[in-house]
């Protein structure tokens, strides 16, 4: 196991009717209250109307940023800092997904710099000093953005989605209500599934493999969103299924299961590129992209593959050479993806393949892990997934 440090601060309010805690949390805070939500769903499903009467019995000054497109871009968090700046704001309530959160984060640390956010977080990668405190009530489970501290911002014009990260940028709390999760559309849904079994893949596939804890949650984790995705598929109001989903979410990506692990993250390096230039949903085009990254670099790390082959999908190994079962795994991995119906070709994204050249050139290069990713490399996966 590798060295680490781990501290997630997150207050976390899970379960049906958590908004109840809302009352309490806002207590901490001055009376400006930034409320930011995406493109309207919170109006239809009766959130936005449970979170402005609680506000009102607060007193609370309310704003409102609406509109945060999935993908955010830098437009929607600049004028987000602007808000906070003419309405002097004291804390922000991000209503939403990953986008809404995410948007937010940026908001946090960009509105307490007179520097300019996207040069001086995303691409200098420099200190957050200090940040306007926030809280988030989640809709979709999928980024785990609740309770982490990093964020995803697009510039556009640049053709960059990238993230930043940094510990003044965790939720004071985030309320998780697995019934919000029922108005879900069902493409969504599917695709919030994918992130969550691929951020448990960037971790577990990954030195070292020493038998690590982490190792063993994260199958747990994998069969679990698997099982309670089957379900909630044909039953989007089973309670049980949307709640393990939901807490799925935040476990696979809130640093538990990337203990002692190096991690990968090669795989969401390529899908920003993709969303970057196309702006598809992030979990579709992790579909598309994570089984053939891992075709690529399971020759370095049979053994691995052979037990998730073996421990997740229960192939039968005897009498099968190592390649054969790692291939026969990340194999029935694709054919779930196809399955729940998530896209697994560029193609059915309605990307060219004549794109992969760009878009290989404007992916972020990270060390990898099983195998280090040169930019041929990328496009040598980008090429498996035509
Ligand atoms: O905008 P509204 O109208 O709210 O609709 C949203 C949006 O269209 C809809 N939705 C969400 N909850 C709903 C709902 N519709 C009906 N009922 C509900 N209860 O779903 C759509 C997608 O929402 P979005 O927030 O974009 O989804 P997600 O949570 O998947 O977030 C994706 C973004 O997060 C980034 C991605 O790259 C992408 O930009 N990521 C953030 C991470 C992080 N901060 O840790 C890690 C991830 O790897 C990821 O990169
Ligand atoms: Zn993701």
């Amino acid at each position: 196991m590798r060295d680490f440090n781990f501290c997630n601060p997150v207050r976390v309010h899970f379960g049906q009717n958590a908004i109840r805690h809302l009352p309490a949390e806002l207590a901490d805070y001055g009376p400006n209250v930034l409320l930011i939500y995406g493109g309207g769903s919170i109006k239809k499903n009766g959130i936005y109307d449970a979170v402005i009467k609680i506000m009102g019995e607060q007193k609370k000054n309310v704003f409102e940023l609406s509109g945060v497109m999935a993908n955010p871009r830098t437009e929607k968090v600049y004028e987000g800092i602007e808000m906070v700046r003419e309405n002097n704001i004291d804390f922000m309530l991000a209503v939403g997904g990953g986008s809404v959160i995410d948007c937010t984060k940026a908001i946090s640390a960009g509105s307490r710099t007179d520097k300019d956010f996207w040069e001086t977080f995303f691409i200098g990668r420099g200190e957050c000093q200090d940040a306007l405190p926030f809280g988030t009530i989640l809709t979709i489970a999928a980024t785990g953005s609740e309770m982490n501290s990093g964020g995803v911002i697009t510039n556009w014009e640049k053709k960059i989605k990238t993230s930043y990260g940094h510990r003044r940028l965790f939720p004071k709390f985030s309320i998780l209500d697995p019934i919000y999760t029922y108005t879900l559309p069902k493409n969504q849904m599917i695709y919030g599934a994918v992130d969550i079994l691929s951020h448990i893949m960037e971790a577990y596939f990954s030195y070292p493999d020493d038998g690590n804890v982490s190792d063993d949650i994260a199958e747990a984790l994998t069969k679990n969103v698997i099982a309670n995705l089957n379900v909630a598929l044909k039953e989007p109001t089973n309670y049980h299924a949307r709640a393990n989903l939901m807490w799925a979410s935040s476990l696979a990506l809130n640093g538990i299961i990337n203990i002692g692990k190096e991690q990968d993250w090669m795989t969401h390096q390529i899908e920003h590129a993709l969303s970057a230039f196309y702006d598809i949903p992030h979990g579709a085009g992790l579909a598309v992209v994570h089984p053939n990254y891992l075709k690529y670099v399971y020759g370095n790390a049979p053994k691995k593959f052979v037990r998730y082959a073996a421990n997740v999908w229960q192939i039968p190994t005897a009498g099968k050479t190592e390649e054969k079962i790692a291939l026969e795994g990340i194999g029935r991995l694709q054919q779930y993806f196809r399955e729940i119906g998530a896209p697994t070709t560029l193609a059915e994204v309605n990307i060219p393949a004549e794109a992969i050249g760009e878009i290989a050139a404007g992916t972020n290069l990270l060390p990898g892990s099983y195998h280090p990713m040169t930019r041929e490399d990328v496009k040598n996966v980008l090429l498996l997934c035509k």
